[in-house]
């Protein structure tokens, strides 16, 4: 009988245990909060990995890349392993055209992607660009806008519409945030792939070093540590009755968690890159197949379209003339050229004018 108390007492405090040990750890900074593998500069060298250190101002995080100099801390996703950062003047253009690069640092772009930046006299701060570039409203001013462009966008469609009469500025590799047709004076999103502390995150486990040297880390707690949700709620009702049934329970346990042990722990990791996959998918561009899919419209001699349609192509800026071929978006009845909008659905997978996606 004193055993299986003694168990449960284990089960339960060996997370507070762990706790207790590190708490001298983590922090925050204003409303973020500073955990392994970050820490602060003034907390002791076990705390943090080499490279994520931040320091602290004004309730302002701040990272020092080695190469690039300072950068705010929008935010950390600590399981997804990424940090959101920022220009300190909000102007992350500017940064990224003089000369920015990640050497030196323990941190990788998460979606890395080709911009170029271009210079046109146009003024119209905002107006007219539409599916063309993202006007970078920090770098230009009255007299010229600075638009940024996907570079692949760019060599398909700079000679038409308003990018003709551009200048390129420079070409850089761009650590947006989202992986496509991104507005890179959002900030950067980065990541990093050493310290793995994925799966301890996700467990609501502490990640720390494992030892006092070296640099592998371990997990420290995390209550549901792999048990799934069921077996934890088991758990926590099974406390709350007579204790003849919290031996039944235990028995019952003692016979099933190893193997849920095992199933759902690599449940965990199924689900999570399956969520990956989707989320990766979710943005990019349509296939061939979709895209044939689309109604086709042949423009009669009158060139007469439904309203509310114009008689203008959104990606190309053509006038529709009569026998051309068009293709619209099912969802929201938009009309282009359908050469220009299959190039387009390809890159983005979006309708041009509201963004929405099609459904498949
Ligand atoms: C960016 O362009 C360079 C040079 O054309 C190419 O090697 C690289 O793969 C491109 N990167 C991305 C993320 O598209
Ligand atoms: C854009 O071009 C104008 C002249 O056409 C120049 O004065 C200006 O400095 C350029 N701006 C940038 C950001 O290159
Ligand atoms: C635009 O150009 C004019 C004349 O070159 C100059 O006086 C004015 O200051 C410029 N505006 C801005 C916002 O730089």
């Amino acid at each position: 009988m004193a055993s299986f108390e003694l168990c449960f007492f284990f089960i339960l405090s060996s997370p507070v245990l762990f706790l207790a040990a590190v708490e001298s750890c983590g922090g925050s900074c204003g409303d973020q909060d500073i955990r392994f593998p970050f820490k602060l500069t003034n907390q002791p060298e076990h705390c943090g990995y080499p490279g994520f250190d931040l320091s602290c101002k004004d309730s302002q995080a701040i990272l020092t890349l080695p190469s690039s100099g300072k950068f705010t801390v929008q935010s950390i996703d600590y399981t997804d392993q990424t940090i959101w950062l920022n220009d300190p003047d909000h102007c992350v253009s500017k940064r990224l055209l003089k000369s920015f690069t990640l050497s030196g640092s323990p941190f990788q772009a998460r979606f890395p992607q080709n911009f170029t930046f271009l210079n046109c006299s146009s003024d119209g701060t905002s107006a007219g660009w539409g599916p063309f570039g993202i006007v970078d409203s920090c770098l230009s001013n009255g007299n010229y806008t600075v638009v940024a462009t996907p570079t692949d966008f760019y060599s398909d469609y700079g000679a038409y519409g308003p990018l003709q009469s551009c200048s390129e500025i420079a070409t850089v590799v761009a650590p947006v945030l989202w992986p496509v047709w991104s507005d890179p004076s959002m900030g950067i999103k980065l990541t990093w792939k050493e310290p793995n502390c994925r799966s301890c995150e996700r467990r609501g486990g502490t990640c720390q070093f494992a030892s006092n040297s070296g640099l592998d880390v371990g997990c420290a707690g995390g209550l549901s540590n792999g048990i799934s949700k069921g077996v934890k709620y088991g758990l926590i009702f099974g406390l709350g009755v007579p204790f003849l049934f919290i031996l039944g329970i235990t028995f019952f346990l003692r016979h099933n968690i190893r193997g849920r042990y095992q199933s759902s722990s690599a449940n965990t990791d199924t689900i999570s890159s399956s969520v990956a996959l989707g989320s990766a998918s979710a943005v990019k561009g349509l296939d061939g197949q979709t895209i044939e899919s689309y109604p086709i419209t042949v423009l009669g001699v009158s060139r007469r379209l439904p309203k509310p349609s114009d008689n203008t192509c959104s990606i190309c800026l053509g006038e529709y003339q009569a026998k051309e071929t068009l293709r619209t978006l099912p969802d929201c009845q938009h009309y282009f050229h359908a050469d220009c909008l299959d190039e387009w659905l390809r890159l983005n997978g979006t309708c041009p004018l509201c963004r929405n996606t099609p459904e498949v």
